[in-house]
């Protein structure tokens, strides 16, 4: 049977958001696109749903006092206990209390990693979410890849493989600059550490990213990164992503249907910043045969849980 799932990121709710703040966001709209969401994920039937993070528009940048951000907390929620899948979180830069940098009222409502917590998501797939704020989120809004995370994904990869599942890693930053970028804030610190430990371990056969909301999909040591574009703004929304016995990977982009809005979030922006944000058709829509998904699903017989 396929297994079937939807990775969805950065939904920034900010509840009567004074302004839209930089584009492609519509922060003003938040709650329209929050109800129009959970419909949407659900119309998937997914087995299992995967949020790379940016529920909240807390953190640094939105000034959003801590009365608004306990409500937000609170709405996001109640809006997703409506979704009818199990889903798994990661904490963004912008999930911590804007004030104090706490990460700990959005923990009491989104069960989110310490570390690494690994959930077996569906027959020989686990997902490994990752919490990269072990550091200042306003500072180092990147977030930092540490010897302790890189210990645990790398257990986790080791008893994945001797399992034959596949492990999909999440976490909200992205691992691999655009091509001739440079910088230290573009990708999360120590990623070449991680680069590392997904070329040594063969189960790690996904990479979920979010935060700098656009789409782009890259295959590096047989492993897909796919980083995902927000559905708070153009192009305003979610992978679908379909994993098939024989090692085919296909991720579609289902965009909700809000169409006035998405024309509001596009006008926000020069064509070549939305063909940025959205990514090119490539980054998009794919089917590939993911030579490690292949390899952990076929070198033996399948295991279940
Ligand atoms: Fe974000
Ligand atoms: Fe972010």
């Amino acid at each position: 049977m396929p297994v079937r799932f939807v990775f969805v990121t950065d939904s920034h709710h900010y509840p009567d958001a004074p302004k839209d703040y930089a584009a492609p966001k519509m922060l003003t709209q938040s709650q329209k696109i929050l109800d129009a969401m959970v419909p949407a994920i659900n119309a998937v039937s997914p087995d299992f749903i995967v949020h790379g993070g940016d529920l909240l528009c807390g953190g640094s940048s939105f000034e959003m006092p801590s009365k608004t951000y306990l409500r937000s907390i609170d709405e996001v929620a109640n809006a997703f206990d409506q979704l009818q899948a199990p889903i798994y979180y990661v904490p963004g830069n912008h999930d911590c209390d804007a004030r104090t940098g706490s990460f700990e009222r959005f923990a009491r409502r989104f069960p989110i990693p310490d570390t690494v917590d690994v959930f077996d998501a569906a027959p020989g797939v686990r997902v490994a979410t990752v919490n990269i704020y072990q550091c200042d989120p306003f500072t180092d809004g990147q977030g930092i890849w540490t010897d302790e995370l890189d210990q645990a994904l790398s257990d986790a990869a080791r008893e994945a493989y001797d399992r034959r599942c596949a492990l999909i890693l999440a976490l909200h930053t992205w691992i691999l600059p655009l091509e001739g970028e440079t910088g230290s804030t573009t990708i999360i610190t120590h990623a070449d550490r991680l680069l590392e430990t997904i070329a040594t371990h063969p189960a790690i056969v996904m990479v979920l990213t979010g935060h700098r909301h656009s789409n782009r999909i890259c295959l590096i040591h047989g492993c897909l990164l796919l980083d995902t574009a927000c559905i708070i703004g153009y192009p305003m929304g979610f992978r679908e992503i379909t994993l098939y016995e024989d090692g085919t990977v296909q991720t579609t982009f289902r965009q909700l249907d809000l169409a006035d809005l998405v024309q509001q979030s596009y006008h926000r922006s020069t064509a070549d910043e939305n063909l940025g944000w959205a990514g090119t058709l490539q980054d998009r829509d794919r089917e590939v045969v993911l030579p490690r998904l292949h390899a952990i699903w076929n070198k033996n017989q399948r295991m279940g849980n």
